[in-house]
Order: structure tokens, then sequence, then C-alpha cells
């Protein structure tokens, strides 16, 4: 594959980094743009130094509320915090960064050119009425509760996509994003998956969310950045699904997480939060006719190399709480 410019919004985050390597790796100019708000230049490890030293990494600090000039051929478009306690900081802050960032994003792939990919997410389906949830649903979103400046903002992303897609000709791809996890997530995630490996790693009861038998659909990373290559590289606009739909209940996730670590678990029951969905699951028959994605990492495999991930970060942290890592007021602009 001839070697691209390709830019990373959000670059430094969770799935940013582990794309950037992937890219990188391929023999890419790999520009990573963010604002460092949930992401960390620490994500690219001691790979960092010498991918700099290549000449073929750059690390740009914005934000993508304000516009930027660069020449690029790509742009995956990744920018937006992703898990709940994180967009839900800065809430004006999180509509803004998906609807000037993206409409900022578009703008400069029209000037230079260049084919433009959202990260959006299931979001968009909100609570679904239909399942699992195929891309022509049109979702069941609440515009004014605590999540909208997340999937409503989202929603508002992937109509400046198409609008300038029909109205520029600017070559989009969109990506529908289920619940990914993997290595590189923050440790102040707060979501499911990052929450049960740190209780348990830390010797405390798992905090499940009513009975636990809601369920979710969980991608490891490795196969989610695979299908945005491939959404990138191949001739559909989408939208298209990308995670994984093997579907479990959190009550089986705390199993998977019990037998890897190896000892029994205690768990607390919470109330389940506002706008919570019940179910969550992709059909990615789209995904898998159109771009030959197919996720390979089984969820004993990938919880394995997660676990692996955070018992280092949680060495590294030390006995601080975790709330010790929430973002700082200078993120609050
Ligand atoms: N992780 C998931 O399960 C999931 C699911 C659906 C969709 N997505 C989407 O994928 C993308 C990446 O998610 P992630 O899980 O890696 O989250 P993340 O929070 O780890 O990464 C987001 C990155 O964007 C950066 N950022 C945030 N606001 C910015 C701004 N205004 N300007 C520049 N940079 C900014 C952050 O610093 C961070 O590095 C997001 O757009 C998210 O909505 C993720």
């Amino acid at each position: 594959m001839k070697p691209r410019s390709i830019l990373v919004t959000g670059g430094a985050g969770f799935i940013g980094s582990n794309l950037c390597l992937r890219l990188f790796g391929e023999g890419h100019h790999v520009i990573c743009l963010d604002n460092c708000f949930t992401g960390d230049l620490r994500n690219f490890g001691d790979a960092y130094r010498d991918m700099v030293l290549s000449g073929r990494f750059e690390f740009i600090r914005h934000d993508v509320t304000e516009p930027i000039t660069i020449e690029v051929d790509e742009i995956y478009h990744l920018a937006c915090p992703a898990s709940p306690v994180h967009y839900q900081y800065n809430p004006v802050k999180t509509i803004k960064t998906n609807v000037m960032g993206t409409h900022h994003m578009l703008g400069l792939a029209k000037r230079v050119n260049a084919r433009i990919l959202l990260a959006s997410t299931s979001e968009v389906y909100g609570d679904p009425h239909v399942h699992p949830q195929t891309e022509d649903y049109w979702g069941n979103v609440n515009p004014i509760g605590v999540r909208s400046c997340y999937d409503e903002g989202k929603r508002v992303a992937e109509t400046l996509m198409f609008d300038y897609h029909r109205q520029h000709d600017i070559p989009i791809r969109v990506a529908r994003i289920f619940n990914t996890y993997g290595p590189n997530m923050a440790i102040d995630d707060g979501r499911v998956m990052s929450n049960f490996i740190c209780q348990a790693l830390r010797g405390e009861p798992l905090t499940v969310y009513g009975e636990g038998e809601q369920t979710r659909s969980f991608c490891y990373v490795s196969d989610l950045v695979d299908g945005l290559c491939r959404l990138m590289n191949g001739d559909n606009t989408g939208p298209i699904n990308l995670g994984n739909d093997g579907e479990i209940t959190m009550l089986e996730l705390v199993k998977a997480i019990e037998d890897s670590v190896g000892t029994p678990l205690k768990i607390v029951h919470k109330p389940l939060p506002q706008d919570d969905p019940v179910r969550r699951r992709p059909d990615l028959t789209k995904a898998r006719t159109l771009l030959g994605y197919d996720p390979k990492v089984p969820l004993e495999e990938g919880v394995k190399q997660t676990i692996q991930y955070f018992r280092k970060l949680l060495k590294d942290w030390g006995e601080r709480p975790i709330e010790a890592a929430r973002r700082t007021p200078a993120h609050a602009k």
C-alpha cells in the first residue's frame, strides 16, 4: 500500500493511539492531533521516541473546536471523550467538540481534498427499540438527557458528514462504534470493563448496576482498529456498525474476569444510571459483507490482555484513588 499522510484526531486516546500505532507500523506518515483531555502520549510507551525520530510521526497539541490547516491525504476523526464520566465533565464542550470539531475537520478535508472517517457511536441508537441494531434504524434518543451532549452531538456530526458529502462531494466514511476495550483505556474510564477489572485487581467488590442482566457486546481494540482501516480503505461511505456481536450480561462479564484473575470476586449492586440502555448489540451484516470485517479476539483473550495492561497501570498508580485522575479545571473551557 502506498504510504500516505494521515491525520488522527484524538490520536493520543485509547482507540486513537492503537490506530496511530497500526498506521505507523504500515509505513504511513502519522500526524496525531489531540488536546490531551483524556488522551496521554504515554499511550505510545517506549515506541514514542523512535516514532518521532523516524520523521514519520508528529504530535500536534490542538483543540478541534478551533480550525487548523495542515496537508494530509486522510483524516480519521476520533477526537471526543467517549466515556460518560469524561463527556459529562463539561457537556457544553463535548457538544462543541462533536459539532464544531467535525465541522472544522470537514472544512480541512474539503480544502486539502482528503478522505475523512468519523468515529461515530452506537449511542446514536439511544435506548433501541430494534435489536440487534442495524444501520437503517434511526434510534431512540433523548434530546435533553445527560447523555445528549454525546449521542445527539454524534448524530449532528453524522449529519454534517453526509451534508458535506452531498453538497461538496467530500469522500466520507462513518463508523458506528460499539463498546470497545483493551490496552490504553484510561484508568478513570468509568465504564464497566475498566471498573470491573480495576476493582478486581484492587481486591474490591465489583459494582453491578441493576440486576446485572443488561447486556453489552465488547470488541477488542485491535479488531475495531482493523474495522476502521477497512472502512477507510473500502468504497462504502457507511454508516457501518463496527464492534463485536457476541452479547453477554454483566454477570457473565464478572465471571470472565473472575476466571482470568483466578480468585473469587464479590459483587455489590447499585441502581441503574439514567438513560442507561438495557440491551446493545451490533448487527454486523454490513461490515462483514461490505468490508470483510470479522472480529477475531475472543472475550477471554481480550480480557486477559486488558487485565495485564491494567495490572501495570495500577502498579504505577499506587494506592491513590482512581478519582484522583479526574480532569482538571484547565479542561473545563
Ligand atoms: N471506546 C469506545 O467504546 C467507543 C465507542 C463508540 C464510539 N467511540 C468513539 O471513538 C472515538 C475515540 O474514543 P476513545 O474510546 O479512544 O476515547 P478517548 O477519550 O480515549 O479518546 C478521545 C481522544 O480525543 C481527545 N479529545 C477530546 N476532545 C478533544 C478536542 N476538543 N480536541 C482535540 N482532542 C480532543 C482526547 O484527549 C482523547 O485523546 C471517540 O470519538 C468516541 O466517541 C468510542
